[in-house]
């Protein structure tokens, strides 16, 4: 039997800003624009689980969503929605609050949890704009 693909949505919002104490404001105004902005912006972001396995012959399901759902809130969405990822989340302290950091931070909390729930965790999609998003594999290649 062949591997399936299943992806669960969740949504946050939480206030960011792009800045480098070690730099000068101008630097960080050139590299990082409106995001550096002094007193945060904030973003309403869409977070895309997707997990592969092969369907439970008793359930049809790869992986119980109610269950997926449970563990994304309590690993992920508790600790930052309506939150600031600069002062507010502790394992988003000492990286720069980017989409990127923080898809990469996501997976790494939710990687083996994921696994004790059913199913392996392959792809994370971070929305942060109708025009931006992020997608990570776990550093390897996409599906
Ligand atoms: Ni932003």
């Amino acid at each position: 039997m062949k591997a399936i693909y299943i992806t669960r949505r969740e949504t946050f919002n939480a206030a960011h800003k792009l800045w480098r104490e070690d730099w000068s404001e101008q630097k960080n105004w050139e590299v990082f624009g409106k995001c550096s902005n002094h007193n945060w912006h904030g973003h309403n972001f869409e977070l895309f689980v997707t997990v592969k396995g092969l369907p439970n012959p008793d359930t049809g399901f790869v992986i119980n969503l109610k269950d997926l759902s449970v563990l994304l809130k309590e690993q992920v969405i508790e600790e930052l929605d309506h939150r600031n990822l600069n002062l507010d989340v502790p394992f988003m302290k000492d990286v720069l609050a980017s989409t990127e950091n923080l898809a990469i931070a996501i997976w790494d909390r939710i990687y083996l949890p994921i696994q004790k729930v059913g199913g392996e965790l392959v792809k994370i999609k971070l929305v942060e704009t109708e025009n931006n998003y992020v997608e990570y594999y776990g550093g390897k290649e996409p599906i």
